[in-house]
C-alpha cells in the first residue's frame, strides 16, 4: 500500500464532512512544529474524553508527524491510555466513554459518521501492555488480521512471514508457526503482537507501556524494533520509563492530573516538544519537576 491510498479512512464519500479545523496548540504548548504540515498523520485539537459524567482528560491538541516515535508521558492517572485510545477509537468499546473535539486523521474526522470503524482500526494498529496473544497458533494470531478485515491476500504464508521479519521474530518461531502462541515466552508474545499490528499494513501502531510486563533484555528488543520500524510506521507509545521516552522517541507530550475544588483529577496535556527539549530544556516547571523525578 501507497502513503497515497492512506488518504482516505474510508472509500466511502467523506465530502460532507466538516473540515477539521485547524490546531492551535495555544499558551502553554511550546510545539512549533509547522501544524498542518504536508507529512501529518494524525491532528487533535480541543480534545476532551469523559467517562459518563467524570471528566478525564481535557485540553489535548497534537499534531502527530509521520514517521517519528511520539512518546506521551507523565503520572498514573493523568489520561495518557485515554487518549491512545481515542487515535483508533477504542474507546468506542469501553461503556460510557465520551469523545469530544477533532482527532483527525490525514485532515478526516476519524469520529465522522461515514467512518469505516474496522478500517480505522486496520490502518492505526494497536499493541497493549501485557501481551495479548490469541489462543491460536503462531501463523494464525499473524494471520488473523488480513483475515477480519477482508484484505486481499495472494499468499498468506508470505504475509505471514514478512509481518514476523519486521517483527524481528522470524528466526526464533519459523520451525514453529502451527504451535500455540502460548508457548512462547513474553518478550515474544510481545514481537508476536506487533507482528499481528504490522501484518494488516498499518500507517500508525499504537503502544501502550508495551515493555512494562518485560525483562530488560526483551525490552531492548523491543526498542530496537520499534527504532526500526519507525522508518516504515509512525509509532505512538505510552511509557513510564522515561529513559525509554527519551531513547525511542523523537517527540514527548508531558500529561499530568491536578485536582479541581471538587477533588476530581481532570487529565491535561502541559508540554508537547522535541524529546530533547523535553528532556533537556523543559519550559512548564511541572514537566521539570516530573521527568526530574520530583513528582509523580
Ligand atoms: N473505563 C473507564 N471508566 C471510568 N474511568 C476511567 C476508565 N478508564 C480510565 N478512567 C479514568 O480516567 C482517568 C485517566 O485514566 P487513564 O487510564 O487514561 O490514565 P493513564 O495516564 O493511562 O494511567 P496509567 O499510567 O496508570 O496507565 C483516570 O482517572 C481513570 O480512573
Ligand atoms: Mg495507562
Amino acid at each position: 500500500m501507497t502513503r497515497a491510498e492512506h488518504n482516505t479512512v474510508t472509500p466511502a464519500d467523506q465530502s460532507h464532512h466538516a473540515p477539521v479545523p485547524e490546531v492551535n496548540p495555544g499558551a502553554g504548548h511550546n510545539y512549533t512544529s509547522p501544524v498542518g504540515a504536508p507529512d501529518g498523520v494524525i491532528t487533535l485539537k480541543d480534545l476532551q474524553v469523559f467517562y459518563g459524567d467524570f471528566l478525564a482528560v481535557t485540553d489535548v491538541s497534537m499534531h502527530i508527524g509521520s514517521s517519528e516515535i511520539t512518546a506521551l508521558i507523565g503520572p498514573s492517572g493523568c489520561g495518557k491510555s485515554t487518549v491512545l485510545r481515542c487515535l483508533n477509537r477504542m474507546n468506542d468499546l469501553v461503556p460510557g466513554a465520551r469523545v469530544e473535539g477533532a482527532v483527525a486523521y490525514h485532515g478526516i474526522d476519524m469520529y465522522g459518521p461515514n467512518v469505516d470503524v474496522i478500517e480505522v482500526r486496520r490502518r492505526i494498529g494497536m499493541v497493549f501492555q501485557k501481551p495479548n496473544p490469541f489462543p491460536k497458533s503462531i501463523f494464525d494470531n499473524v494471520a488473523y488480521g488480513p483475515k477480519v478485515t477482508g484484505m486481499k491476500v495472494k499468499n498468506m504464508a508470505e504475509v505471514v512471514e514478512e509481518a514476523l521479519r519486521a517483527a524481528a521474530l522470524w528466526d526464533e518461531v519459523k520451525d514453529k508457526l502451527k504451535q500455540n502462541a502460548y508457548g512462547l515466552s513474553g518478550g515474544q508474545q510481545q514481537r508476536l503482537c506487533i507482528a499481528r499490528a504490522i501484518a494488516t499494513k498499518p500507517e500508525v501502531i499504537l503502544m501502550d507501556e508495551p515493555c512494562s510486563a518485560l525483562d530488560p533484555i526483551a525490552t531492548a528488543k523491543i526498542e530496537d524494533l520499534m527504532a526500526d520500524l519507525a522508518s516504515t510506521y509512525t509509532i505512538i507509545i505510552v511509557t513510564h520509563n522515561m529513559q525509554q521516552a527519551a531513547r525511542v522517541s523523537q517527540r514527548t507530550a508531558f500529561f499530568t492530573a491536578q485536582a479541581d475544588d471538587m477533588g476530581h483529577r481532570t487529565g491535561r496535556l502541559i508540554e508537547f516538544d522535541t524529546t530533547e527539549k523535553i528532556f533537556s530544556n523543559p519550559s512548564d516547571s511541572r514537566t521539570e519537576a516530573y521527568i526530574t523525578g520530583r513528582f509523580g
